[in-house]
């Protein structure tokens, strides 16, 4: 191969930066030309690309967001759009496309693989919930940034016997709440893998009570429940002062932590290595402290489960 293509694509995640300097400087070493791609699938089929060198990348590694930009494409979605995707590849010659982002964003990169093109899959997002890998590039820093949030959340809790419900991000995954929660000493998590026991969370509020603590941090992962409903639920059902936070967009922003961006420049390079050996449809990932390469379908195989035993241990941590 002689000239490949990056875009991210998707939620933007912390460390995407990295991950694109990694590939930019790892395909220039091995002599390859490298273009960005704009705005994702979205630029792709409306032919945004831009020209990628060793100063391109300059001053990006410890900044959040993507220098790319991203987007979700309905249009991807679409036979239309995805032929459009490729002929804008083939046109320019690209040989091979780096895509960093999530599961949605591998099954576009799959419908452009069934036509000829390349490609392979770096997991970026903050959700970690994709197959296949330990971790995502974005979810340390999202989780640092969650706890970060609590800690100033607490003074609250504390200086007025309250009870906080914290909504997290994640869709569908608990992966952010369960982590998170650890690491701020929750006393309780919800998690949409494990249906909540409200009789069980309100018992341990009143044990605190009784011990002389009136306060509180419940973290809610966002599909679970609506924290607003839950913090309700708990007024009524203990009779404590609830209140809730939705931290949003915040847990998505700034600088990565040094975990990720490692994560990220490891990734970034090891998908060139993937291409330079002649391998497509692959993605990237961490496993038992490995960066190594797998089969793209495992990206859409079951998703990997909850630990467990994380869960236990915060429960029984918060008793
Ligand atoms: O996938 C990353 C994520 O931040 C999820 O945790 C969240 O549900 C979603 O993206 C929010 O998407 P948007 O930024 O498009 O509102």
């Amino acid at each position: 191969i002689k000239k490949i293509a990056v875009l991210t694509s998707g939620g933007d995640a912390p460390g995407m930066n990295a991950a694109i300097r990694a590939v930019v400087r790892k395909g220039i070493y091995h002599g390859l030309e490298v273009l960005g791609v704009k705005k994702g699938y979205e630029g792709l089929i409306h032919g945004e690309f831009i020209t990628m060198n060793l100063g391109a990348v300059a001053d990006i590694i410890h900044r959040g967001g993507t220098m790319l930009m991203t987007a979700r494409s309905p249009e991807m979605m679409t036979p239309e759009g995805q032929k459009n995707a490729a002929e804008q590849l083939r046109y320019r010659d690209i040989d091979a496309l780096i895509i960093i982002g999530g599961d949605g964003s591998f099954l576009g990169a799959q419908t452009l693989s069934a036509q000829g093109i390349p490609i392979v899959g770096i997991p970026g997002t903050i959700d970690n919930d994709i197959s296949g890998t330990d971790l995502t590039i974005g979810f340390d820093t999202a989780v640092n940034n969650v706890v970060q949030a609590v800690s100033k959340i607490r003074d609250t809790a504390t200086s007025h016997d309250r009870t906080f419900l914290v909504e997290v991000m994640g869709r569908d995954c608990g992966n952010i709440a369960l982590q998170s929660g650890v690491a701020c000493g929750a006393e309780s998590i919800i998690v949409p893998e494990i249906m909540p026991d409200m009789e069980d969370i309100m018992a341990k509020l009143a044990r605190g009570h009784q011990r002389g603590k009136n306060h509180s941090i419940i973290i809610v992962a966002e599909g679970a429940a609506s924290a607003f409903k839950l913090g309700e639920e708990l007024r009524q059902g203990t009779g404590f002062e609830t209140r809730v936070t939705i931290l949003g967009h915040i847990q998505r922003g700034g600088s990565p932590s040094a975990m990720d961006v490692v994560l990220a420049s490891q990734m970034g390079g090891k998908a060139v290595e993937i291409l330079c050996a002649g391998e497509t449809d692959r993605m990237t990932a961490y496993v038992n402290q490995e960066i190594v390469s797998l089969p793209l379908e495992i990206a859409y195989g079951e998703r990997r489960p909850l630990n467990r035993a994380l869960y236990d241990l915060a429960n029984q941590l918060a008793i």
